[in-house]
């Protein structure tokens, strides 16, 4: 083998090691994808068609004067086409914990002229986002950097209107993939029923369903005094 050979085996053996690292204690801490590394969320990857914008916001079947929330949207890849999807008289929530990916969102949404879109620096699990209000909900290679999977499903739950649908998409690219079964487990403590699915075991959309029938799960969070 030649230097550049090893050089480029060590940096890939690096980038696993640190993956797994990664991975593991997401687990129990709050480790979000830095905003630093917005730019490689922003791409779409060109092995897989499953975690493409246009390929997710298509599945959601998303009409005008919809109400989306984008949670966990990063730097917005899915935002502005779910923004347009649903037009001036829809609205999307893009919510996220670190404040640097929402800076890249409002830069995209002023150059985009769009005014649909509201941004709001929020943990899922914080009670922070507003009860029965979502027709959809999308949830992009972010569960697996949430320590508490079913309180953040939960939450989403109670966002959502009855018959209201939450798209989770995992690719195995990302070092926080989930499996399909797991997801489901954690969704059907959220309250949750499978939907449909779209791809494959390592690159899927699966489409969780809110029943019709369903009242909240958590208890409201009262603002202080
Ligand atoms: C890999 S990025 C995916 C971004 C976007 N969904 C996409 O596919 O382009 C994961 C995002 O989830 C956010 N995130 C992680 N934990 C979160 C939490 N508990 N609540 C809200 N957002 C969270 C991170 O800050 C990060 O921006």
């Amino acid at each position: 083998m030649t230097p550049i050979a090893y050089i480029v085996l060590g940096f890939a053996g690096l980038g696993i090691v640190i993956g797994l690292i990664w991975r593991m204690s997401s687990r129990r801490y709050t480790l979000p994808c830095p905003s630093w590394l917005g730019w490689m969320v922003e791409l779409d990857n060109p092995f897989t068609k499953a975690n493409r914008a246009r390929v997710i916001i298509g599945y959601l079947g998303l009409a005008p004067a919809m109400k989306v929330l984008d949670a966990g949207c990063g730097p917005g890849r899915l935002t502005l086409p779910a923004a347009e999807a649903v037009g001036p008289q829809g609205e999307v929530l893009a919510m996220d914990i670190q404040e640097g990916m929402l800076a890249r969102v409002r830069e995209k949404v002023q150059s985009a002229c769009l005014q649909n879109v509201e941004c709001l620096q929020a943990g899922l699990g914080d009670g922070r986002l507003p009860r029965t209000y979502f027709d959809r909900a999308l949830l992009v290679t972010v569960l697996g950097e949430i320590p508490d999977q079913v309180s953040a499903l939960k939450e989403i739950h109670d966002a959502l209107k009855p018959g209201g649908i939450l798209s989770v998409t995992e690719v195995i690219f990302d070092p926080h993939f989930q499996r399909r079964e797991s997801v489901l487990r954690a969704a059907d403590k959220a309250g949750f029923k499978e939907g449909s699915f779209f791809g494959r075991q390592l690159a899927y959309t699966l489409h969780l369903k809110k029943p019709a029938e369903a009242g909240p799960l958590l208890p409201r969070v009262d603002a202080g005094p």
